[in-house]
């Protein structure tokens, strides 16, 4: 997932590595990017919506890390360039790392001796390479090795015993329903912004206590009202719980809300049954790099 803009030299990738498993960066120190897009859970943290520092709840389900860079933008609003910008601001957001300002995250980096080094070799020739932006560049990097292939793609490459029956009939009702209008592309969504609520208001079928704005919030444009980005669906079998607002449980039920919502469908049980065997086929294997940790730099006191 590199491109000419944001390359991936192996050394950013390995700083960018350490730093999404810090947490001596947050004003608690209790809070990495690991802590809500853990391995085990194939980048998400199991939570509706997620806790950052001083325990702060925040408004929105984690979605997975895996892939993530394949998007249009980041988050569900799109209000994130790019994984890179991402990963910037969360140094500042009061319910991701909590700092005051990029100075006083930069401040808490360099009190770790090891880092300055690795920023010097990551990024050469730059005078003083510990900067909020190239924090973002360092775990940008990163995220873009984190492809996760899935039998699926196996399957789009000609190896047609790689889906089974079941969820070959689930792909052809996938398509047939009309999912693939929104969720279509490598990712499989993550390339568009739809409303959440075609057919009727998405908290009737979702039981949503909020009702989240979405897009608006960003644009202010009225037609935004709702808008949401059309989630990517790789990995999707493994991030429940499902939606912005992590409001549904299961897949099954996620799927039903989305054929009723968005297409004005009221999905039979075989129906549903067959696309969550599909969707399970686009379940990926973890890269390496991902599902072990890295050693980090010690503490200047230690
Ligand atoms: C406190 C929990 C938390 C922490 C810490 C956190 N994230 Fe997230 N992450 C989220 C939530 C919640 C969202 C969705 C936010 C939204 O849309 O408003 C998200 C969204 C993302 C996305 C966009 C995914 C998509 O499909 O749009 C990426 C990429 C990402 N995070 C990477 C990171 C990185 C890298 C770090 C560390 C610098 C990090 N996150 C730290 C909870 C967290
Ligand atoms: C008109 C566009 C559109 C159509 C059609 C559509 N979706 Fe979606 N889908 C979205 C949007 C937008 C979201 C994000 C909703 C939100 O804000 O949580 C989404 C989210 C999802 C999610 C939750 C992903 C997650 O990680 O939480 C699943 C699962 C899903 N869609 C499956 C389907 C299936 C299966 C179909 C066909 C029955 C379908 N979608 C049809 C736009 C669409």
């Amino acid at each position: 997932m590199g491109t000419p803009e944001n390359p991936l030299p192996p050394a950013r990738v390995e700083l960018g590595r350490m730093l999404f498993f810090e947490t001596r960066v947050s004003i608690d120190g209790t809070v990495g990017c690991v802590k809500c897009h853990q391995p085990f859970l194939y980048g998400t943290d199991g939570l509706p919506r997620a806790i950052g520092v001083k325990d702060r709840a925040g408004a929105h389900n984690a979605p997975t890390i895996l892939n993530a860079a394949v998007q249009m933008a980041a988050h569900w609003t799109g209000n994130r360039k790019d994984v890179e910008d991402q990963a910037m601001q969360a140094l500042i957001g009061p319910g991701a790392y909590g700092n005051p300002s990029y100075d006083a995250a930069m401040a808490r980096i360099n009190a770790i001796p090891g880092y300055r080094a690795m920023f010097e070799k990551a990024f050469p020739n730059e005078k003083d390479p510990v900067t909020p932006a190239n924090w973002g560049k360092a775990i940008g990097a990163y995220e873009r090795t984190l492809v996760s292939r899935s039998r699926f793609d196996a399957y789009l490459a000609g190896d047609a015993k790689a889906l089974t029956t079941n969820e070959q009939s689930g792909l052809r009702k996938f398509i047939g329903t009309g999912c693939i209008a929104c969720h279509n592309g490598v990712g499989i969504g993550g390339g568009m912004y739809q409303k959440f609520g075609v057919v009727e208001e998405y908290w009737n079928a979702t039981a949503s206590k909020t009702h989240d704005e979405g897009r608006f919030g960003v644009t202010k444009q009225p037609s935004d009202m709702y808008v949401f980005k059309v989630s990517s669906l790789r990995n999707v079998a493994r991030t429940p719980p499902y939606f912005h607002d992590g409001s549904v449980a299961s897949l099954p039920e996620a799927v039903k809300v989305m054929a009723r919502v968005q297409l004005g469908k009221t999905l039979p049980d075989a129906d549903t049954d067959d696309i969550v065997a599909f969707l399970n086929s686009l379940t990926g294997t973890l890269p390496k790099e991902f599902a072990t940790v890295p050693e980090l730099p010690p503490a200047a006191f230690q």
